[in-house]
């Protein structure tokens, strides 16, 4: 066995080890949140004015909601759980964004890495990050000045302090790297991916959060799109059609994710830090589909019916183009309860939902409590 099969080894005790006792604990007065399409419930459209258009939302909101989904996403059904109001976005304006219960920072097309000049969104995790210690220091000083009748608008100090801090982002630093960079490039990335992690998650706790509530990155292989750029040569796919590099990098990704958890458990004892293997919990549906109600496990819902998996990135979901000289639409399919993809990237609502479902049975989280420091059983 060499040194990288006795680390992979170890992890997987350590899961054995914490799936005995979960239980979701799940009463929070505000919930902060930090991510990428996953979870952005408006941010890009509210801070590029990048447009989500109609079939986006029809499902649910009746609008696109600047969600990348037919309806809900994860954390909308988290919400609804705990019993709180869906977040708005950070940089929503207009219409009543209430805060008093949390704030979203997460974007589409985020990365943990700062952007670059190519990326989609500006808003890497450090920025998401500092657009929260603003936020905190602007609500704070607002309550200060206007008065404490005003704690129906932004949370209280206490709920900052009381308030879960979730994180859903890392799937485009993996996923945009297999454009122009090699397995193994990607692979020795990761360190350096969760080192800038790191470095966000400590100004949150130093900021003074304290309960940490962490997804694992799903199984990006399985997206219509990497399917469509990566797995053209079917021996690059796996049994399930997913193609097997990404989810190789995603695994390995995850490891490592955990492996922080425990050690930032380690460093922190007073805080609380839930890892959700959201990996498992996907990959569970891929595979299992029918058995959950699903009848398209990879296809996508939203697309002309073009190439294999209904998704060509020239014409994205809503977008209606002309190819070859002839008008192309590409539409929703007629009933997206029965797929897990919606539009070549994103999930559908009912995946969400069966997702959250499963995130909430506590089966998946391991939950690092009190001063116990399972990783060291
Ligand atoms: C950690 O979680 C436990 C159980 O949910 C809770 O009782 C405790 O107050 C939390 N600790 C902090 C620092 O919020
Ligand atoms: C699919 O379901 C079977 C039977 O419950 C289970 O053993 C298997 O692990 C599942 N597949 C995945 C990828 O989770
Ligand atoms: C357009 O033409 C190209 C080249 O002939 C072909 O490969 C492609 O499938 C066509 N696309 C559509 C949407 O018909
Ligand atoms: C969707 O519904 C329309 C109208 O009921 C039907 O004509 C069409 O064949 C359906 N498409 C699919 C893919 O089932
Ligand atoms: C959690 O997992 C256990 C063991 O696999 C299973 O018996 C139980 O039904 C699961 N709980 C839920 C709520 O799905």
């Amino acid at each position: 066995m060499d040194s990288k099969n006795v680390v992979a080894f170890q992890v997987v005790t350590f899961c054995i080890c914490l799936a005995v006792a979960n239980s979701v604990e799940f009463s929070y007065p505000a919930v902060f949140n930090f991510g990428d399409s996953n979870s952005d419930t408006g941010e890009l459209a509210a801070g590029m004015g990048f447009l989500v258009v109609p079939p986006y939302g029809k499902n649910y909101f009746k609008t696109p909601s600047g969600r990348f989904c037919d309806g809900r996403l994860i954390v909308d059904f988290l919400m609804d759980a705990m019993k709180l109001p869906f977040l708005n976005a950070y940089m929503d304006s207009v219409g009543l964004p209430n805060f008093q219960h949390g704030c979203n920072f997460a974007a589409a097309g985020s990365t943990i890495l700062p952007a670059t000049a190519t990326s989609i969104s500006p808003f890497g995790f450090g920025v998401q990050v500092f657009q929260f210690l603003r936020f905190r220091a602007l609500a704070l000083q607002f309550l200060q000045v206007s008065g404490k009748k005003f704690d129906q608008y932004v949370p209280t100090e206490d709920y900052f302090e009381k308030g879960l801090y979730m994180f859903d982002i890392g799937q485009n630093d993996l996923a945009g790297a297999f454009y122009s960079k090699t397995l193994d490039q990607i692979l020795a990335s990761i360190p350096t991916i969760l080192l800038e992690f790191e470095t966000g998650i400590k100004k949150l706790y130093d900021s003074g959060a304290r309960n940490f509530w962490i997804h694992n990155t799903g199984p990006l292989g399985c997206l219509p799109q990497i399917v469509a750029k990566f797995g053209t040569n079917p021996s690059k796919l796996d049994e399930l059609g997913c193609v097997s590099s990404l989810n190789q990098a995603a695994t390995a990704f995850n490891i490592q994710l955990q492996s922080f958890c425990s050690k930032f458990k380690g460093q922190y004892p007073d805080a609380n830090v839930t890892h959700v293997d959201i990996f498992t919990i996907k990959s569970n549906l891929i595979a299992n589909y029918s058995k959950y109600g699903f009848e398209q496990p990879i296809m996508a819902c939203c697309g002309y019916g073009g190439p294999p998996l209904n998704f060509d990135s020239r014409v994205s979901c809503g977008l209606t183009k002309i190819l070859n000289g002839t008008t192309i639409t590409a539409k929703g399919c007629n009933d997206s309860s029965v797929y897990v993809n919606w539009d070549g990237t994103h999930y559908t609502e009912a995946a969400n939902q069966y997702v959250a479902s499963q995130v909430l049975t506590g089966n998946y989280s391991n939950t690092l409590l009190g001063d116990k420091i399972p990783f060291l059983l």
